[in-house]
């Protein structure tokens, strides 16, 4: 037998609808925002990678899918979603358009590390960016967007912590403080740190392997090397999360591991047991990308979650996710004539939007009702050659067990009158039940109540 590769999943069954809802409620978000969906290549050209994420870090030394095609070009699957992002909005000249450009995307990643769990080797992630705008309401606006998905999503004990890094100088000066700081005490390091420490300082601080160490809880910390430009603009982007009553806690040991990053970093943790020391989602601005591929100065933040991760937490937390799991009907033969009108009758139904399914083996009635109850049909459509002749379906509702003989241009009618409101789920729905005002008389129309 053929196995999947390591580190990868196939979706699939019951799992499979509870992504597909995550995916309508973040679409839904997405749209109240005002941002499109964009969808850029699996694999770029490697030389992407390598100048956008940077050459030192851990992503594009050890983790990257390369391979070359057939044309000797040397590719890599996409180990993120930013840099394809911000290539397409250069080659598309999308900043000549009206900006900030607000997009997102979802889809999967690929990177090559040791698989465990919510480390996966094929990775889907969810992702939404702002290109062209500096003003740091777009900071504070991503890591709103990113809260509101997950709590709209009934995720409790959300954990945001945000940094700064500050522009170019004040990272600089950070960097040279970090490297005279650790370079006395190179020894007591591990070996990949010994390596960071020329390519990349910052990312000393990521280290898994000496991170209990005194001499990494006393590092500098970014915050101290933030000129007066770079401390006023953080405290304007926590001005404008407490006007959107985002709560989060300031963690100056956040540098990430992507060497994009200046000013506003964050990563939203969760308290769950498989994933409690792995970030849920993390981002932060990027200001320099989009010239240092080639395109004009733009300034630009955003966000990447990994759905492997947040399916993993709400499991966790044991979140009731409302999932579509049944049929409106299921239509019910046994000659072939019957079986031909099922065909035609199906097809009807399910154009004018019920959910239908029909046996396919031309089984007994007996088989085809355990059929219908394990699709948890409401409707059962049973036909019979005479009531056929007849211009009649028999209908029967599978939990109260009534009948009716009703003519055959009435069904539509009568599937409509009774299957109630509250079958189909929206999205809209739960934005209301989510609603967080704090008045008591809240029906959960909470724009009636912010107005
Ligand atoms: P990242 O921190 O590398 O950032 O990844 C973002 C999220 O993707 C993580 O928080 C995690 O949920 C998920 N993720 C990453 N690696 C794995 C993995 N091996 N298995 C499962 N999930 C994973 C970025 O990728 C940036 N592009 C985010 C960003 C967007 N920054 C600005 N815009």
């Amino acid at each position: 037998m053929i196995t999947k590769p390591k580190g990868t999943n196939d979706l699939y069954g019951k799992e499979s609808k509870i992504w597909k809802y995550i995916e309508e409620v973040m679409d839904s978000i997405m749209e109240k925002y005002n941002y499109n969906y964009i969808r850029t290549p699996l694999f770029e050209s490697s030389e992407l990678f390598h100048r956008g994420i940077g050459d030192s870090t851990d992503i594009v030394t050890k983790e990257t899918y390369d391979f070359k095609d057939r044309g000797d070009r040397n590719m890599t699957l996409r180990p993120e979603g930013t840099a394809g992002v911000v290539r397409s909005f250069i080659e598309h000249k999308m900043y000549g358009e009206s900006l900030p450009v607000k997009v997102y995307y979802n889809g999967t990643m690929y990177r090559y590390e040791r698989p465990q769990a919510g480390r996966e080797r094929e990775l889907t992630q969810f992702g939404m960016e702002i290109l062209g705008s500096n003003d740091p309401l777009s900071d504070a606006e991503i890591i709103s967007v990113a809260v509101n998905i997950y709590k709209m999503l009934g995720l409790k004990n959300i954990k945001v912590e945000i940094n700064s890094l500050g522009d170019k100088e004040s990272r600089d000066r950070y960097r040279e403080a970090l490297v005279n700081y650790f370079k006395p005490h190179m020894k007591d390091l591990c070996e990949d740190c010994n390596e960071r420490i020329n390519k990349n300082p910052l990312r000393i601080l990521d280290c898994k392997v000496d991170d209990e160490k005194d001499i990494m809880k006393n590092a500098p910390t970014t915050i101290d090397y933030l000129n007066e430009e770079s401390k006023k603009r953080f405290e304007q982007v926590k001005e404008y999360l407490d006007i959107l009553e985002v709560e989060y806690v300031v963690n100056p040991k956040i540098v990430r591991g992507l060497d994009y990053y200046n000013h506003t970093v964050f990563e939203i943790k969760v308290d769950t047991e498989s994933i409690s020391n792995l970030a849920l989602g993390a981002g932060g601005r990027y200001n320099g990308l989009v010239k240092q591929l080639d395109g004009p100065d733009t300034a630009c933040i955003g966000f990447a979650t990994g759905l492997d991760r947040l399916v993993m937490a709400l499991k966790e937390q044991v979140v009731e996710v409302p999932i579509k799991d049944y049929l409106d009907c299921f239509i019910m033969y046994v000659n072939e004539e019957e079986k031909k009108y099922a065909t035609y009758l199906s097809q009807e139904l399910r154009m004018a939007g019920f959910i239908c399914d029909t046996e396919y083996t031309s089984r007994s009635l007996k088989a085809q009702f355990k059929q219908a109850d394990r699709l948890n049909s409401k409707y059962l459509i049973i036909l019979n050659s005479e009531d056929i002749n007849n211009g009649q379906v028999k209908i029967k509702n599978n939990e109260t067990k009534e009948e009716d003989l009703i003519e055959i241009e009435y069904l539509i009618y009568y599937l409509d009158e009774h299957l109630t409101e509250q079958d189909s789920f929206q999205i809209d729905d739960l934005m209301h039940e989510h609603c967080h005002c704090d008045d008591d008389c809240c029906d959960g129309a909470c724009k009636h109540h912010h107005e």
